[in-house]
């Protein structure tokens, strides 16, 4: 394989790595040399996206992100096995979205749990494993800016976790810890199956982006993969705090036309 090597030596974690964007970007990070550990809430997806990475410096580890305790026993294993962690993307995400007046307790909590808690406890429980100079990464949404009709929860969580990053930037500088965010928009994922709605009002939420994104089309994950490496490697050694949108120019596109 051609190795690109911006990542080398690099030891980085991506929760939810066994799909979508976490995946694209497992194989990002392979491509240019990094040791890729991916977490996600499912062994047995774990295990196969291991099998399918194929890549001798690829581990998984099962961690459901919203459990307190097992972030804590899987970062005792990263730093029994690795002793440190150089790069995180903080990517494990959900969404389940309903129309406001529809949105159940357990429903707000699992956006919550997920998005935001177990972002906030995934930072936390790595703080003592993140080397001097790493780099910690958010996988937001462009949903944290815009009001998009039935994602309250799930807007709120990404809004929660965009706040966080600029607050975290500032308190983890003195370790010269960089903490950005990417917020993606619209990108072609198996998250859409995911979201609770039928597949009809699945096609017509995708036809009425598509339309709206200036480049009339869906993202894909390996172009927001990309926009992760260059977080996690010193291409952006002087950015910290910040956020790239990359949503296609959806956020720009003009009332008016
Ligand atoms: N796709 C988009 O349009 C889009 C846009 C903006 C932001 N995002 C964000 O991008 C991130 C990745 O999403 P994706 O689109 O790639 O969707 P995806 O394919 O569903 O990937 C999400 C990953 O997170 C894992 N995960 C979910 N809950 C978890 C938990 N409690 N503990 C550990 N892992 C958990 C999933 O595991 P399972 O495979 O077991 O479900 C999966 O590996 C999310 O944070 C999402 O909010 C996506």
């Amino acid at each position: 394989m051609h190795t690109m090597g911006k990542l080398k030596e690099r030891i980085t974690l991506i929760t939810g790595g066994n799909s979508g964007i976490g995946f694209a970007t497992a194989k990002a990070f392979l491509e240019e040399g990094a040791t890729v550990l991916i977490s996600g809430r499912n062994q047995t997806a774990i295990e196969e996206a291991v099998k399918e990475l194929a890549h001798p410096n690829v581990y998984g580890f099962k961690a459901d992100v919203s459990q307190l305790p097992e972030i804590e026993k899987m970062f005792t294993e990263i730093k029994d096995q690795f002793g440190r962690l150089d790069v995180l993307f903080v990517n494990a995400g959900v969404g389940v979205l309903g129309p406001f007046e529809t949105i159940t307790e357990d429903q707000f909590d699992y956006n919550m749990d997920v998005n935001f808690k177990g972002a906030f406890f995934t930072v936390q429980g790595a703080l003592p494993l993140l080397s001097n100079g790493a780099s910690v990464i958010f996988n937001t949404s462009l949903n944290a800016h815009v009001g998009m009709p039935n994602s309250s929860a799930y807007a709120a969580s990404k809004a929660a976790l965009l706040a966080l990053g600029k607050v975290l930037a500032t308190e983890l500088a003195q370790r010269s810890i960089r903490v950005n965010s990417i917020s993606p928009g619209p990108v072609q994922t198996p998250m859409y199956g995911k979201l609770g709605f039928p597949q009809e009002a699945l096609e017509g939420m995708a036809e009425t982006l598509g339309q709206k994104i200036l480049l009339k089309r869906f993202g894909t994950p390996d172009e927001i993969a990309r926009t992760a490496v260059f977080f996690a490697s010193d291409d952006s050694s002087f950015v910290t705090g910040a956020e790239l949108l990359a949503d296609g120019g959806l956020s720009v596109n003009p009332i008016m036309q």
